[in-house]
């Protein structure tokens, strides 16, 4: 990252500001590699607003146009507009004496804000991300991934918005390969295969209902939760200046607990009246501010850098710096995030270091203040397992993944989670491994309560009891079976759609890529990922099956639910070719037919045309069909989804 003064920001001529700006907006919003903090982008927009406020850059920001890529839009029913901000409580009090009434607090989550529209009938319509706030990109197919997102409300054609968000508990996964948790959540949501979204476990908090009369902005907020959505801690506050000031304080506070990011807190006027008056300015409206919490940053020294092996062989540099306090916490270690990035900020030991808070827990290092120190030493030998490593493109990596010790204890921690062994912490892991008795998950069933008892600490209660447990699974269901053999794109979601497909483990060993990739939530890059990744473990899982018995899941229960009947298609399928779709009726049971007839059961509409109503003759005909007592039902390409996924 590279560090902005205020001097700095302020020397630079009209010019200069918009073609940093354009830089940095296209370095985040483009290539998702962000060089300058969140703080240091605002105070950059700040200060060309208040030199040239008709600056057009100003209206570019934030805007996602991927050059080359063609991406379905959908255009907002209302602008979704950007939110205000202030860094200080006067500029605070000066926005709220402007209206009457008291304000709405709630934490403003560092996501990516989206909009659903639900239908006549309370379902998902389609789902669009802001995009340059006048039209988003069309996620309607990812939004179905993301949980916390009602699938159906009892309340039908509402609009909501909302910000789709990385819980940090999943983000630590990505940790080495990202370089913050709104950047993945935004990439997570935008994913081209829609079931990919999936495998990210994005949450969801509402902020707003559109297309609905309110008297009171927390009158949302009820109805929100009463419609099945979680909502950000939002309450009502007196307007005063010392109140809101206490929000503030107490989120700052809370913000470390928190399981995502907050960057500040948000206000809003609370009397819905007093907003329409206000309205709104071209990029804000006036009723609504984020007062913001500043890049709480830190001069420290860097003693040196130690090396992590994460699950994947991937070596993560890790900064040790004395310790700092940063936004109320002690800092002593902090992230580096990978080789690349940290050869590219120029890292010396020992050296004087900024390190920042900018808009989330994470403390990073923003900058070195002296390269005085010697350059870090990249480890030509694995931390962990002591074999050579090597460089690919920013990561650093043990060339002995299936080997090394550090990957392989991961291993088998994931190994005993997947397949709910109690009492395996990863302490016994470790002891387990490094004595020799444990050295791949088929290892654990062959574990004697003589071998347990030679560990320190270890007594015989205790090891009859850790026998027990490794016993009572040895009969497991094929969804956590699979989950259990580390394969990175067959997680919960996966697994549980190639049993809902297969039944046995069998013909999932069987399957080929083609096979997978026609499933409609696998495709291709999954397909491929579970192929390889099946392949290489194939020792494994036969040396597992000699030690515990998989129940299978016939399939016969799924095929039952479109057995016998007749489909149609109309329009251009946006998920998939006509064929595929053909194929897969035929595969639960159910028949092709070749037109709309009084025996037709189902028309189903391509998602363009059924979202902009657009009637051919197909979808005329069997409107008509229906007129007159015809059982026929016409529904969409995402209903279809459904219908073959339950
Ligand atoms: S209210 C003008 N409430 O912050 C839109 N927004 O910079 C009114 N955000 O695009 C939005 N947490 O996605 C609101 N509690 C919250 C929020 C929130 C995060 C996002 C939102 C908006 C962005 C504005």
């Amino acid at each position: 990252m590279k560090y902005l003064d205020q001097k700095t920001i302020h020397s630079m001529s009209v010019k200069e500001l918009e073609s940093e700006i354009r830089k940095h907006n296209k370095l985040y919003f483009e290539i998702h590699e962000p060089e300058i903090s969140d703080y240091d982008f605002d105070q950059l927009v700040e200060r060309l607003k208040k030199v040239n406020p008709k600056s057009p850059v100003l209206h570019e920001i934030g805007s996602d146009i991927r050059k080359g890529i063609v991406v379905p839009k959908i255009t907002h029913t209302s602008l979704m507009l950007s939110l205000d901000k202030c860094y200080n409580v006067d500029d605070l009090m000066s926005w709220a004496n402007k209206f009457e009434g008291d304000v709405v607090s709630s934490p403003k989550i560092d996501g990516c804000a989206i909009e659903i529209r639900y239908d006549d009938e309370g379902k998902i319509h389609f789902a669009a991300t802001r995009g340059d706030g006048v039209k988003g990109e069309d996620v309607s197919a990812n939004v179905r991934f993301v949980p916390d997102i009602p699938k159906m409300i009892s309340i039908p054609n509402l609009e909501i918005r909302g910000e789709v968000y990385m819980p940090l508990s999943i983000f630590k996964k990505f940790e080495t390969e990202f370089a913050n948790p709104r950047n993945l959540a935004a990439g997570a949501i935008k994913q081209k295969q829609p079931s990919k979204t999936g495998s990210y476990q994005l949450s969801f908090f509402g902020y707003d209902i559109k297309n609905r009369k309110f008297k009171h902005e927390i009158d949302k907020i009820g109805l929100l939760q009463k419609l099945g959505f979680k909502t950000g801690e939002t309450r009502e506050i007196k307007k005063e200046k010392d109140k809101m000031q206490k929000e503030w304080d107490r989120f700052l506070e809370i913000r470390n607990k928190l399981d995502y990011e907050i960057d500040g807190v948000v206000f809003k006027a609370n009397l819905i009246h007093e907003q329409d008056r206000l309205g709104a300015s071209a990029h804000h409206p006036r009723w609504a501010i984020a007062y913001k919490f500043q890049g709480d940053s830190g001069t420290t020294t860097l003693q040196r850098v130690e090396w992590s092996v994460g699950r994947t062989g991937v070596i993560t540099p890790i900064g040790m710096v004395d310790p700092v306090e940063l936004s109320g916490a002690m800092v002593s270690r902090v992230s580096l995030h990978n080789y690349g990035m940290m050869k590219k900020i120029g890292v010396t030991v020992p050296s004087k270091v900024v390190l920042i808070r900018a808009g989330g827990v994470i403390p990073y290092l923003q900058k070195v203040l002296d390269q005085k120190g010697k350059p870090v030493e990249v480890p030509k030998k694995c931390p962990s397992c002591g074999c050579p490593t090597e460089i690919q493109e920013d990561f650093l990596r043990c060339t002995n993944v299936s080997g090394c010790r550090r990957p392989k204890l991961s291993e088998l921690e994931h190994f005993v989670k997947a397949i709910e062994i109690d009492g395996f912490g990863e302490v016994l892991i470790e002891k387990l491994y490094d004595n020799g008795f444990v050295e791949d998950s088929a290892d654990f069933y062959t574990l004697t309560k003589e071998n347990l008892l030679e560990l320190e600490r270890m007594g015989e209660i205790l090891a009859t009891k850790l026998i027990g447990n490794i016993q009572s699974r040895k009969e497991v269901p094929l969804h956590l079976f699979l989950q259990s053999l580390g394969i990175r794109e067959l997680a919960k979601h996966s697994s549980k759609i190639l049993v809902k497909e297969f039944g046995v483990l069998e013909k999932i060993l069987k399957a080929g890529e083609a096979e997978l990739s026609a499933i409609y939530t696998i495709g291709p890059v999954i397909a491929r990922e579970v192929v390889a990744g099946l392949k290489s473990k194939r020792p494994l899982i036969d040396k597992l099956l000699k030690q515990i018995k998989v129940e299978s899941q016939p399939r016969a229960s799924h095929k039952g639910v479109l057995q016998g009947k007749t489909f149609l298609f109309t329009g251009k399928l946006a998920a998939m070719e006509r064929g595929e779709a053909e194929k897969s009726v035929a595969e639960h049971g159910a028949e092709i037919a070749s037109g709309v007839s009084k025996d037709l059961d189902y028309l189903v509409i391509g998602s363009e045309g059924y979202k902009n109503r657009e009637k051919g003759n197909k979808w005329i005909k069997a409107e008509k069909v229906i007129n007159q007592g015809g059982k026929v039902k016409i529904i969409s390409e995402e209903e279809f989804f459904e219908m073959i996924n339950k």
